[in-house]
C-alpha cells in the first residue's frame, strides 16, 4: 500500500536538480550492447524503468556494473541469449529497444510483445515495418516478436506516424546494416538525438537526428564509449508546472532550456514569469494561472508527457481552457480522479474542456499512469488539508526521489506504507 501522503497549501519555493532523461537512457542502454567493448553511461536516472531494463540486459548475459547511483559500466561481449522474457517487457515497454539492438548486432532477437502505460493503444507496427524494410523476417508467435535476418541492408523507410520508439529502434537495427538507411518523418525528440549522438560516439554514422529525415550509413563495428545522458525535460517541466499550480517560485537546474521551449511558452501564456540561464529555468507564479488552449504534438510541439501536468494546472485557472491530446487515444484517465477534488473538466473524445475552479479540495487518489500520477501529486500540493496518492509505483517508474525533491521545495509530502505511518505523518505535520 505504498502511497504519498500530502498536506497541501504550501507554494513550492527553491531550486531542484533535474536528473538524466529516462526516455533517452532507455535507448542509450539498449544501444550500449551493440559492441563487445566496455561502455560507461552516466547521469542515468535511478528509476524503475531503467533498473528493469538493466535487469533484462543481465538476463541475456550482459555484465552490468553500477559504479555509482547514476553510472553504469556495460559489457555485452558475453551475451548468451537473444530472448527477452515477458517478465521484463510486461513491466516496461522500452524493453523492445533490445529487439532493435540484438537484431542489429546478431541478426536475431526474440522479445515478448510490449505493454506500457495504459494511455491508449501502444502499437508496434512501425517498428516491425522498419525491421522488415531492412530485410528481417518478423513474426509473432506465442506472444513473442521474433525478428531474424540473414543480412540487414539499408532501406528508405517512411514513418506513417511520428514515433519515438520506432525511430530509435530503426536507428539501432540499421547502425550495423550494409549501406544507407533513410528514416522519413522521423521523431525529433531530444531523446532521439541523444541516442543518435551516443551511437555516433561508438563509431556509428548517423546524420540528421533532430530533423524529420535521419540518414544512417551502416558501419562494420561499434566501439566502447563514455557518455552522459541529457537532462530530463519532462521531469523539469513537471516541477515547472508545480511552481505554476502552487503559485510558487522554482528554479529547475541542470536543464537544457531549449528542450523546454514549448513548456516555457505555455507557462508565460498562463501568466508566469520565466528567467532562463544556460542550464537553469526559473518559474515565478505570483497569481492565479490564466486559461489557455493547448494541443499535444510531437517535438518541438507541446509534449504529450506534459499534458496531465498542464491540465491539472488549468483546472485552477481563470476561465475555460481546452486541451487536445493528439498523440494517444486514452490519456485523460486522471480526470475522474481529479473530479474527486472538485475540478470541473469535461472530456469529449481526445479533448478536455477545463472550467477553472477557485480551489481543489483534498482527497484520496490513485495514480492511473506515470505522468498522470505526478500531475495528481501537484494537484494535492495545492489543496488545503491531507490527501493521498496511491499506486505510486507508476510515478517511481519515471521520477527519482519525487517526494524528496518536492520536500526540498517546501512541500509536506512523505511516502507511507501503512495506515499507522499515515497517522504519524498527520500528527507530525499537524
Ligand atoms: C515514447 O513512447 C515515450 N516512452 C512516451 O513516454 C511518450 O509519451 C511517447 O514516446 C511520445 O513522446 C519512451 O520513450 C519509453 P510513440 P512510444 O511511438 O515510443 C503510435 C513516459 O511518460 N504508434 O512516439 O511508445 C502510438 O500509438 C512515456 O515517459 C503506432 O501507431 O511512443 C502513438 O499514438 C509515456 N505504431 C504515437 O504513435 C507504432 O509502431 C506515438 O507513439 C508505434 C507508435
Amino acid at each position: 500500500m505504498e502511497q504519498y501522503a500530502i498536506k497541501g497549501g504550501n507554494p513550492l519555493v527553491g531550486e531542484v536538480e533535474i536528473g538524466g532523461a529516462k526516455n533517452a537512457a532507455l535507448g542509450v542502454l539498449a544501444a550500449a550492447i551493440m559492441t563487445d567493448d566496455m561502455n560507461i553511461v552516466d547521469n542515468l536516472p535511478d528509476v524503475r524503468d531503467i533498473n528493469v531494463l538493466l535487469q533484462a540486459m543481465e538476463s541475456i548475459g550482459v555484465v552490468v556494473q553500477r559504479t555509482d547511483r547514476h553510472t553504469v559500466k556495460i559489457n555485452a561481449s558475453m551475451i548468451s541469449g537473444l530472448v527477452i522474457e515477458n517478465e521484463y517487457i510486461k513491466k516496461i515497454r522500452a524493453s523492445y529497444y533490445l529487439l532493435g539492438a540484438l537484431l542489429g548486432k546478431y541478426k536475431h532477437a526474440e522479445v515478448a510483445l510490449p505493454g506500457g502505460c495504459n494511455i491508449g493503444s501502444r502499437k508496434i507496427d512501425l517498428h516491425i515495418k522498419g525491421f522488415k524494410a531492412l530485410g528481417a523476417t518478423v513474426k509473432i508467435e506465442h506472444g513473442l516478436i521474433i525478428a531474424d535476418a540473414k543480412e540487414l541492408k539499408g532501406a528508405h523507410i517512411y514513418m506513417d506516424t511520428v514515433s519515438v520508439g520506432a525511430t530509435i529502434n530503426i536507428m539501432l537495427a540499421s547502425a550495423l546494416a550494409e549501406g544507407k538507411t533513410v528514416i522519413e518523418n522521423a521523431a525529433k525528440e531530444p531523446h532521439v538525438v541523444d541516442v543518435a549522438n551516443f551511437l555516433n560516439s561508438m563509431g556509428a554514422n548517423i546524420k540528421g537526428a533532430g530533423t524529420d529525415v535521419i540518414r544512417i550509413t551502416g558501419v562494420k563495428r561499434l566501439n566502447g564509449s563514455e557518455y552522459s545522458i541529457i537532462p530530463d525535460q519532462i521531469e523539469a517541466g513537471t516541477f515547472m508546472f508545480g511552481a505554476a499550480i502552487t503559485r510558487g517560485d522554482v528554479t529547475v537546474k541542470n536543464v537544457i532550456p531549449k528542450h523546454l521551449e514549448s513548456t516555457t511558452a505555455k507557462l508565460i501564456e498562463m501568466g508566469c514569469q520565466i528567467e532562463e540561464s544556460d542550464d537553469a529555468v526559473r518559474v515565478v507564479a505570483s497569481r492565479r494561472p490564466e486559461c489557455t488552449h493547448v494541443k499535444t504534438l510531437p517535438y518541438p510541439g507541446f509534449p504529450t508527457d506534459m499534458q496531465p501536468q498542464i491540465s491539472v494546472t488549468l483546472a485552477l485557472a481563470n476561465g475555460t481552457s481546452i486541451v487536445t491530446e493528439s498523440i494517444f487515444d486514452n490519456r485523460f484517465k486522471y480526470v475522474d480522479e481529479l473530479a474527486k477534488m472538485g475540478s470541473n473538466i469535461k472530456v469529449e473524445g481526445n479533448t478536455a474542456i477545463i472550467e477553472g475552479v477557485d480551489k481543489l479540495t483534498s482527497a484520496d487518489l490513485t495514480a492511473p499512469d506515470l505522468r498522470a500520477g505526478a500531475a495528481l501529486v501537484l494537484a494535492c500540493l495545492t489543496a488545503e488539508g491531507f490527501s493521498t496518492v496511491d499506486d505510486i509505483k507508476y510515478i517511481e517508474r519515471g521520477y527519482e526521489d519525487f517526494d524528496v525533491k518536492l520536500r526540498g521545495l517546501g512541500a509536506h509530502i512523505e511516502k507511507v506504507e501503512s495506515e499507522r505511518e499515515l497517522m504519524k505523518f498527520k500528527l507530525k505535520i499537524g
